[in-house]
């Protein structure tokens, strides 16, 4: 048995950022393997979770110097380096990253000696999928959007027959259906809209199916067959794109709520809705686009606002699993537990990678940036 090893859980700083990295539960958890847990105070204010809470579980409560003397520090987002001192040498940070959008961070992380495992780069693979943070943040965020886009529609999801007449159906459109766009179809499904969804996967075609959603594809150009490198999509043909505004222009003018999910791995989000396709919709139409933070589906789509145009509102949220957040906070605190979990060694008392995840994950070691997707 090696020394016993400390874990961190400090509150997060970021603006609008309201989740939190451990719960009591994980707390709980991390003890049963050997560890102990220092948590800042008021890290789970945000998420419904009381410092007596984490106490309860077990947890150290500090105001101050929470990181000292750990060796994993765990997060949401990741902490600035400057909130890291006193931290063990080669010390873990797990959070999700960030790592092109904040490269300055990754390289003092390095500078520190530091090893940052970014988990939204866990490769997707079966057995990572309960350390998926993409994944169970995206599948809140499907939900959140039709609800936001529920609450600003000035009419109803669901047919009713009433004495005073009948209410017809809201009709949604789905557009993009990964994680968060399979729950979308299934949460405006639920509320009683008629729903609809594209991709640019054909993959996605039954999937839509069979959550009783009719797909509407481009069938002239061919899209991406099976599920391509991680299942995940890439830019596509101008030919494409253009029998696929084609087919949404005549398909978007006729619905009443649309929710954008498309995103390419590494790359600006690709444009879907243009102001001249919102100008054809219906006023008091509902558009919540879930890419507004890596530059929106939508045109003319602003963070955190609700944008009018034409009579339609367009909403879109920087950071949509904030939102709700003691789902968010639990769901994302298993995700870093089954991880860590998974790797541990009992004879050393702390996890050890294996190569798979590890260089998968991995940004830095050593003093060095040492992801190849960070490199050259
Ligand atoms: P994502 O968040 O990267 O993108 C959302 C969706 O937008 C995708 O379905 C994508 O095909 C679509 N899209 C991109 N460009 C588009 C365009 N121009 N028009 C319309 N749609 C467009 O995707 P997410 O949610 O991360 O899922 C990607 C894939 O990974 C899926 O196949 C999913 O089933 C798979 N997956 C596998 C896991 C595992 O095995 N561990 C875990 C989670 C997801």
């Amino acid at each position: 048995m090696g020394e016993t090893i400390r874990i961190a859980v400090l509150r997060e700083r970021a603006t609008g950022e309201s989740r939190v990295s451990a719960t009591p539960e994980t707390v709980k958890k991390f003890i049963g393997l050997g560890a102990t847990v220092s948590v800042e105070s008021n890290a789970g204010a945000t998420a419904s979770i009381a410092d007596d809470d984490y106490r309860a579980a077990g947890a150290e409560v500090l105001t101050e110097g929470a990181a000292k003397g750990a060796d994993i520090v765990l997060g949401v987002q990741g902490p600035e380096a400057d909130l890291l001192s006193g931290v063990k040498p080669g010390a873990w940070i797990v959070a999700g990253l960030d790592p092109f959008g904040r490269r300055d961070r990754v390289d003092a992380y390095a500078a520190a000696g530091l090893e940052a495992l970014a988990m939204e780069f866990m490769p997707r693979i079966t057995r990572a999928q309960s350390m998926d943070i993409l994944s169970s943040q995206s599948n809140l965020a499907g939900y959140k959007a039709v609800i936001v886009a529920a609450d600003l529609y000035g009419r109803a999801f669901p047919m009713m027959m009433t004495a005073a007449g009948t209410v017809s159906a809201a009709k949604a459109f789905i557009m993009g259906v990964g994680v968060a766009g399979l729950q979308a179809i299934a949460t405006a499904r639920r509320l009683g809209a008629q729903v609809s969804a594209t991709d640019v996967r054909s993959a996605t075609k039954e999937q839509i199916q069979s959550l009783g959603a009719k797909p509407i594809f481009v069938e002239s150009v061919a899209g991406i067959e099976g599920e391509g490198s991680g299942g995940y999509a890439t830019e596509m043909s101008e030919e494409y794109q253009k029998a696929q505004a084609e087919l949404v222009s005549a398909h978007i003018a006729k619905q009443d709520i649309v929710i954008t999910t498309a995103l390419i791995p590494g790359r600006a989000a690709p444009r879907l809705i243009s102001d001249a396709q919102i100008a054809s919709m219906r006023p008091g139409s509902v558009i919540f686009d879930l890419a507004v933070a890596q530059g929106g589906n939508v045109e003319g789509s602003v963070p955190d606002q609700v944008v009018e145009k034409h009579g339609v509102k367009i909403v879109g949220y920087s950071n949509t699993p904030a939102h709700l957040p003691a789902d968010a906070s639990a769901l994302f605190s298993r995700n870093l537990y089954n991880f860590l979990s998974a790797f541990w060694d009992k004879e050393q008392g702390r996890p050890v990678l294996d190569e798979e995840i590890g260089n998968a994950i991995r940004l830095t070691q050593g003093g060095k940036v040492v992801h190849e997707r960070l490199l050259g």
